[in-house]
């Protein structure tokens, strides 16, 4: 072959990758492939999504938001055993995202873009502290938080600590195929109410800041009373606003957690006693939920929702 004819053949190999190259921008060209979390970084999992088993679906009915969880095939393996201590090199992912509507059929919601990937790895010499699982948290570009590492993973395991039974993993396999469907629906669980305690605090005990925000007919509030308290970040503010909104309408009481430092504080209450909501058919209350913006200036976070009964 002459030299003319090689490099005819080579640039014809190649023509068709450097044009598609150049054309369109990878996501992994804006990945930010430096961050990291616990020594865990995103692009050591890159497309997990294409590669791993899809555990469950969860909704988060307050937000809208939909929360995807995949496991690698050893925690997988070990999941579908019901593990309570998995291997090492296990790993769960779960992707959160905002729900949109289909503006051609806008009673059907549609996934939205990604707004943030979670990670847990198993390495239980490294990860002693939060129970032998390494927690990682990005943006939807792969990019960490700015908030204090060691205090977000104390969150995360905190919180998952809730479910040791589990192995620290809240997920269970989804059970899609004819006639599971049944059973997954009798499956008997622990109340939350079993898992968290909350202690009743009266009017004048309450921490300032909790009181300036509730009605003040208010005579009594509720407290978280577990350990998630103490390691309070947003994802936790955040997360827990259902189960305060649930004890909220069970008890008809303000329900609050409060952290150490007495400023990170998220509280949930019943705004209007008179008039109920309506949701998918289901009578509700209207809510409302306060909480702290972690010590930046920005102005406490309000919203208000229906929570039905
Ligand atoms: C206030 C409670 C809470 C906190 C804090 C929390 N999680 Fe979770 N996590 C959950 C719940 C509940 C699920 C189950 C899926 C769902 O409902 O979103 C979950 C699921 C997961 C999963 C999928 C595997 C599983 O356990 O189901 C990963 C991975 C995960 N979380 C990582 C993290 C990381 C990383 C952090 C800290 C940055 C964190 N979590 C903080 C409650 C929490």
């Amino acid at each position: 072959m002459n030299k003319f004819k090689l490099l005819m053949l080579t640039s014809m190999i190649l023509l068709p990758f450097s044009v598609s190259n150049s054309a369109e921008e990878k996501p992994t060209d804006k990945l930010y492939k430096f961050d990291e979390m616990n020594g865990i970084k995103f692009s050591d999992y890159l497309d997990f999504e294409k590669k791993w088993k899809l555990v469950t679906v969860r909704y988060r009915k307050d937000t809208g938001e939909m929360r995807l969880t995949y496991a690698n095939d050893l925690a997988f393996e070990h999941l579908l055993k019901g593990s309570k201590d998995y291997p090492e090199g296990s790993v769960f992912a779960k992707i959160g995202i905002k729900t949109v509507e289909d503006k051609a059929f806008p009673s059907s919601a549609v996934p939205g873009s990604a707004r943030r990937y979670q990670f847990m790895v198993r390495e239980k010499k490294k990860f002693e502290s939060t129970d032998g699982w390494g927690y990682a948290l990005f943006d939807k570009s792969g990019k960490i938080y700015p908030e204090d590492q060691a205090v977000q993973s104390a969150a995360c395991a905190a919180c998952h600590r809730i479910v040791p039974e589990r192995g620290y993993v809240f997920s269970e396999v989804m059970e899609l195929s004819l006639f599971q469907g049944e059973k997954a629906r009798t499956k008997k669980e622990t109340h939350y109410s079993e898992r968290i305690k909350f202690r009743e605090v009266t009017y004048d005990k309450l921490p300032e800041l909790i009181r300036k925000e509730l009605p003040p007919v208010t005579k009594l509030a509720k407290q978280i009373d577990h350990e998630i308290s103490k390691f309070l970040f947003q994802g936790t503010l955040d997360e827990i606003k259902p189960l305060l909104a649930e004890e909220s309408v069970k008890t008809k009481l303000p329900v609050f957690i409060i952290g150490p430092d007495n400023k990170t504080f998220a509280v949930v209450f019943i705004e209007n006693f008179e008039i109920m909501c309506e949701q998918e058919g289901k009578k509700g209350y209207f809510m409302k939920a306060v909480s702290s913006s972690l010590g930046t200036a920005a102005p406490n976070y309000e919203n208000r929702f229906c929570w039905t009964l």
